[in-house]
């Protein structure tokens, strides 16, 4: 049942492919136009959204982040993004004009599952992207975008991940047809981005050698850091949260540019920081920004690790060590930049002798509050 894998993680990070490409599988039609049938709410209604708050915990709540950053860009309405625990517990404001989109590999989170009830009972609609078919979750929520990753073993999630990204990127995708906001070349356009991933997560994991030998050297590592921008911002949150999972090593992801708002002060010699890269045609011109924060912490003795679009040579003589991943839509490189650090993690915690599939004190659904 591992396909010959030594462990299940292996095997889910090797599925990635497989679980992108299934998540976008029947969801278009002959002409290219989204098809989301199955989201059971009435088109009319959805046009009426003026928000969208987004519920979910760990991995999932940084998949719903991503998912901010496309909906918001694509469709233009406010994307709030809240862990499902603290939403419950203030104030949050819900009307029926808001869409709560809860995000759940299992479907079972009482987290989560209790804000989406929360939410339900202040009258919004709502939406689960989910990976378990018939979970509770799904059973209560309005509406729901199953994502097809299959079954997830390993308590750390993987491919639910990558699943989960290509659902919310879907479901931006169907609200900008559904109001207009993008021209419908233009989904065309992204949907055919889309649709190449497959491939060009397998480039990646065809490259897993080097990501895994700078791994093993790294065994005694005490802490690492992850920098991100924009989309890169939830990677490297995620980078990191793999690696307190599965190595049980001290890490930490921020945005890169909360660099000199305190954590720069963390970089001394020989501290080790991963750097994801915005692509070279981000619209916003990040990339030179996150090119200047390698030199920043590269000038006081960090070691850097980054993460970069191929055909990036400006960061190659800031970085100890590159990773490259294929060229994609700005938008879509979570699914690239995300395979490298999922390598790295289970790499050096197997390196160490942990178990992977089941880390100490992790639970893979957690039903309790
Ligand atoms: C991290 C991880 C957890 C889950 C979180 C939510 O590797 O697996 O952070 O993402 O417990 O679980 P679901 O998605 O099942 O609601």
């Amino acid at each position: 049942e591992k396909d010959g894998y030594d462990t299940f993680m292996e095997k889910e990070i090797h599925d990635q492919p497989h679980a992108v490409a299934d998540t976008l599988l029947g969801r278009t039609d002959a002409a290219g136009q989204l098809i989301l049938d199955e989201l059971r709410i009435d088109p009319e209604e959805l046009k009426s959204i003026t928000k969208i708050i987004v519920l979910a915990c760990g991995t999932s709540a940084y998949a719903g982040m991503v998912a901010k950053y496309a909906i918001e860009h694509w469709c233009r309405i406010p994307v709030e993004v809240e862990l499902s625990h603290e939403f419950r517990y203030r104030d949050p404001i819900i009307d029926p004009n808001t869409l709560v989109v809860s995000i759940s590999q299992s479907g079972e989170t009482m987290d989560t599952l209790m804000a989406v009830r929360y939410a339900k009972e202040q009258g919004a609609r709502t939406v689960s992207i989910c990976n378990t078919n018939g979970s509770t979750i799904p059973r209560e929520s309005d509406a729901v975008l199953y994502t097809h990753a299959g079954p997830e073993i390993a308590v750390a999630s993987t491919k639910a991940f990558l699943a989960q990204i290509t659902a919310a990127y879907l479901l931006g995708l169907y609200l900008a047809q559904l109001n207009k906001k993008l021209y419908s070349q233009a989904i065309k356009d992204i949907l055919a981005q889309l649709a190449e991933i497959p491939a060009k997560i397998q480039t990646v994991l065809d490259q897993a050698d080097q990501v895994k030998e700078l791994a093993r050297s790294m065994k005694d590592t005490g802490s690492v850091l992850f920098l991100g921008r924009n989309v890169g911002y939830p990677v490297a949150l995620e980078g990191a949260l793999k690696l307190k999972e599965l190595a049980y090593i001290h890490a930490e992801g921020f945005a890169a540019g909360e660099l000199k708002h305190g954590p720069i002060a963390l970089i001394d010699e020989g501290q080790p920081v991963f750097v994801v890269v915005p692509s070279p045609m981000d619209r916003h011109s990040l990339h030179a920004k996150v090119v200047s924060n390698i030199q920043e912490v590269r000038a006081r003795g960090a070691k850097t690790i980054v993460v970069a679009e191929q055909g990036d040579e400006d960061v190659k003589q800031y970085a100890e060590t590159t990773f490259y991943v294929p060229e994609t839509l700005p938008m879509l490189m979570p699914l690239l930049t995300t395979v490298p650090l999922q390598i790295f993690a289970l790499e050096l915690a197997s390196a160490k002798g942990y178990d992977v599939d089941q880390p100490r004190n992790l639970a893979k659904s957690v039903t309790v509050e």
